[in-house]
């Protein structure tokens, strides 16, 4: 049990769930006062036909709308910056992402920079921007990121070949639709990284030194539904009872992340994503098990918690035994979903585990992970990384 200490918890962000409820966004931008919409997405959504049924939802309710669908794998400042053109020449006043992580932060942004000057990079950290975004609804394509229902934004500055992150309440989406049927043509691969991402938000949560008692139940909720669902989900992601639990999984990792905050994984896949291009769930999933081995010593019964909710059990009669089984379990599941990354031909110098380290301490994010970490913690981690190829 942890001491007892003070906390605001804040998520304002109506969820409407279910298979086919995309087809009511028309509505909600409606009832949200929406009379021009931005649609920011990507290539892949245009290309699966995803807009179509929520187009049409649009015209029903009578918004106009333009379609922005340039936004990458990783939204660059370069596209945010377009899109942002976009939305000022159309004088559009509502926001509407459809897509993964990447295009819901391109959305933020855009609405960052609707009502404030710029540029992007000022905003970097917590509460850096003084006006209320322009108003967005996200619409979930993926299930990881959480973002529909997350206070951060994360882009890529391509000059610095860094991910900056926004933070700020103001920014988190008015409404936030999980349509499992959406899901439906997810490719497996992709289907795995983001589960890991949603896993790695609860998990860092959950051990997190600002985790309360309203986070630890949103934590525990999604590994239960990590361990029964994501194999399911990669398996056959047309499977409309898995891509909704780990839909809700997702979200419930963001809501918990928002106030939990995260900790070592997420300050070191930020630079490595950006530096070996790595999807960023991919990023957060490899490195789970080693974070997880440095962490563990530190609150050995919160990985108890972790394992008996990915399994459902766990074996042993000592405290450290037992917490082992969580790095297990999240092993497991990595080798089982196809979660992995050969750095065997990779030249890792010591200036680059160096350079690496100094970025993922600059986030601060691991301020909340629960044991203290040095350059140094960081450097060996990284090493066991890409040792382990
Ligand atoms: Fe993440």
């Amino acid at each position: 049990m942890r001491p007892m200490r003070d906390f605001d918890y804040y998520m304002p962000t109506k969820i409407r769930f279910g298979p086919g409820v995309s087809s009511k966004v028309g509505e909600e931008l409606r009832a949200l006062g929406g009379k021009r919409v931005l649609v920011v997405t990507d290539a892949g959504i245009v290309r699966a036909k995803l807009l179509e049924d929520i187009a049409a939802s649009l015209d029903k309710a009578g918004i106009s709308h333009l379609v922005f669908d340039e936004v990458e794998a990783n939204a660059t400042i370069s596209k945010v910056l377009k899109g942002s053109e976009l939305q000022k020449k159309m004088e559009c006043d509502i926001l509407l992402s459809i897509g993964g992580g990447s295009v819901m932060d391109a959305a933020k942004a855009i609405g960052i920079l609707a009502t404030n000057p710029g540029p992007l990079t000022d905003y970097e950290g917590p509460e850096k921007y003084d006006n209320p975004p322009l108003p967005t609804v996200a619409v979930a394509t993926t299930a990881g990121t959480g973002s529909e229902v997350s206070f951060g934004a994360v882009v890529f500055d391509e000059e610095r070949c860094y991910k900056l992150s926004i933070r700020s309440a103001m920014q988190i989406p008015k409404a936030a639709f999980l349509d499992p049927l959406l899901l439906k043509t997810t490719p497996p691969r992709l289907a795995a990284a983001t589960g890991m991402d949603a896993l790695s938000h609860a998990l860092e949560a959950y051990v997190s030194q600002s985790s309360t008692f309203i986070t630890d139940a949103l934590c525990r909720e999604n590994f239960r539904l990590v361990g029964r669902y994501l194999r399911r989900f990669v398996a056959d992601p047309s499977d409309t009872e898995a891509a909704g639990a780990m839909l809700q999984a997702s979200s419930m990792g963001a809501m918990a992340f928002n106030t939990a905050r995260l900790g070592i994984v997420h300050a070191m896949a930020h630079p490595l994503g950006a530096r070996f291009s790595l999807h960023h769930g991919v990023a957060c999933g490899i490195l789970l098990p080693h974070a997880m081995r440095f962490n563990l010593m530190a609150c050995p019964q919160r990985y108890i918690d972790v394992a008996v909710g990915l399994e459902g059990y766990v074996q042993g009669h000592l405290e450290m035994g037992r917490a082992c089984c969580a790095v297990e379990a999240v092993e497991r599941l990595l080798a089982d979903t196809g979660v992995q990354v050969d750095f065997s031909s990779t030249e890792i110098t010591e200036e680059l585990l160096s350079t690496l380290s100094d970025e993922t301490l600059s986030s601060g994010m691991q301020r909340t992970n629960p044991r203290a970490v040095t350059k140094e913690d960081v450097m060996n981690i990284f090493r066991l990384l890409f040792q382990k190829g």
